[in-house]
């Protein structure tokens, strides 16, 4: 049986994905994150992953450990090599604040001028470094403070930006402060399967303010320097589209319009209005009005991957579950290709009225059968939104290769590069071509 969608849906069989457009200057790029690709770091993730959860199961798939992970740290020449390979023009990558200070207040310069190392090397290639301050990873000094529990621990944040900042503005024209603040508080504080594990959803609605405090406390103080204006600060928000597994249940509305409201709303109206508010059910509404986040981007970093379909159910402990229909193509996590999911999530935060850069987009497809597709898909779905009006300046893939993929551990390939985790040995997938020759096409 056919069943009909609630949600917008395009007749792919009716579209030719080659008829998109690029405006000149679109910037291409791929993306990773420190903790993710690097190795050897000793944050509040290394110390999460030894751990089992309460059923006696590891808390990482498989048991994995990032470890040395890609051993980017050391290998980020090469890798620079590869990204070039592809013809892209930017690299968003993340500095690793437990390597730069280890201890409060204690900050080590060879950390530093590693990262001036890596981007000179960028430089050199002839691609532009992008910074992201803060993804998801906390040191344990930090961690063991309460990391963003605690408004006052937000001035540690900022110190440490400013620092980098200072340390690297010379070759970094980008900053992104905080990646998905929405997914570091649900995972951390709500469904606790990240780091610190906890599940209270009153904490969870002050850890999302402050990260949102954090955001403007760290563009103030970047955007403050004499030469402030010649810098780019942004926020990278993920957005996900909740739709309803039945159309005629009015549960599965309320449901999605309250995880929309938690997961999506609360950071775009602290942007668009200046106003906060979290609430579920059965706690406190958590309100911030008094610090505005009005005025304080200068782009938005925008991450999306697809869509979740929400089905409630009668019960206390679990009042939702996620479940997609049989016809929705997966991807190897938990969500479907559904290219559509991206337009949707721009003409949202298209209305916060600054220029929006894609920040990561991709897919898990380890038998790299589906990955070609999402591609051109996907790509044709953020041109559709440029067409009509849409200020995007660029796009980066997540990922430049496999990595570790947090809870999931190392079993989602996320790469354009197959890395080898015992040799660490890199190899293009067949699917990434895809990417490389739309950018060839739209690059002068
Ligand atoms: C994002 C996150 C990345 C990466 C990606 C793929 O939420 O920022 O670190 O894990 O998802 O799942």
């Amino acid at each position: 049986m056919q069943v009909r969608h609630p949600e917008t849906r395009w007749d792919w069989n009716k579209i030719e994905v080659d008829t998109i457009d690029f405006p000149p200057g679109f910037q291409w790029g791929v993306a990773t994150s420190s903790h993710q690709v690097e190795g050897n770091c000793n944050n509040n993730w290394s110390r999460w992953e030894g751990g089992f959860k309460a059923d006696g199961n590891p808390r990482i798939h498989n048991g994995d450990r990032s470890t040395i992970a890609c051993d980017h740290w050391n290998r980020y020449e090469e890798d620079i090599a590869l990204i070039k390979a592809l013809g892209v023009g930017v690299y968003r990558f993340s500095v690793e604040w437990s390597k730069i200070e280890p201890e409060a207040g204690n900050f080590d310069d060879s950390a530093i001028q590693h990262y001036r190392d890596v981007c000179l090397a960028l430089k050199a290639a002839g691609i532009t470094p992008v910074v992201t301050l803060h993804h998801f990873t906390n040191p344990l000094w930090f961690e063991d403070m309460g990391a963003f529990e605690n408004e006052e621990n937000i001035r540690y944040f900022v110190r440490f930006s400013q620092r980098v900042f200072d340390s690297l503005k010379d070759h970094v024209a980008i900053w992104c402060t905080i990646n998905e603040p929405a997914v570091y508080t649900s995972q951390g504080y709500f469904n606790g399967v990240w780091p610190p594990g906890k599940q209270n959803p009153q904490l969870a609605g002050e850890v999302m303010k402050n990260l949102l405090v954090a955001h403007t406390r760290v563009y103030e103080a970047l955007k403050s320097s004499a030469d402030g204006k010649n810098y780019q600060v942004g926020i990278v928000k993920n957005v996900f589209p909740f739709d309803p597994y039945n159309r005629w249940n009015p549960l599965d509305w309320f449901v999605c319009s309250i995880l929309d409201g938690v997961f999506n709303q609360g950071a775009l109206d602290y942007f668009q209005t200046g106003k906060f508010s979290f609430s579920m059910p059965g706690m406190d509404k958590v309100k911030y009005i008094n610090k505005s986040g009005l005025g304080t981007l200068d782009f938005i970093g925008l991450n999306n991957y697809s869509h979740q379909r929400v089905k409630s159910r009668l019960n206390s402990k679990e009042f939702f579950r996620f479940e997609f229909y049989p016809d929705e193509e997966m991807t190897d996590m938990f969500y479907p290709i559904y290219p559509e999911a991206i337009y949707r999530s721009i003409k949202r935060v298209k209305d916060i009225d600054v220029p929006i850069i894609i920040t990561e987009n991709g897919i898990a497809d380890k038998k790299d059968d589906r990955r070609r597709r999402y591609i051109e898909r996907y790509l044709y779905a953020v041109s559709k939104a440029i067409k009509e009006g849409a200020d995007i300046r660029g796009y980066y893939y997540w990922s430049l290769m496999d990595n570790f993929e947090w809870s999931e551990g190392y079993e989602m390939k996320f790469g354009l590069y197959e890395v080898d985790f015992t040799t660490q040995v890199r190899t293009l997938r067949e699917g990434s071509k895809q990417y490389m020759d739309i950018v060839a096409r739209f690059s002068q």
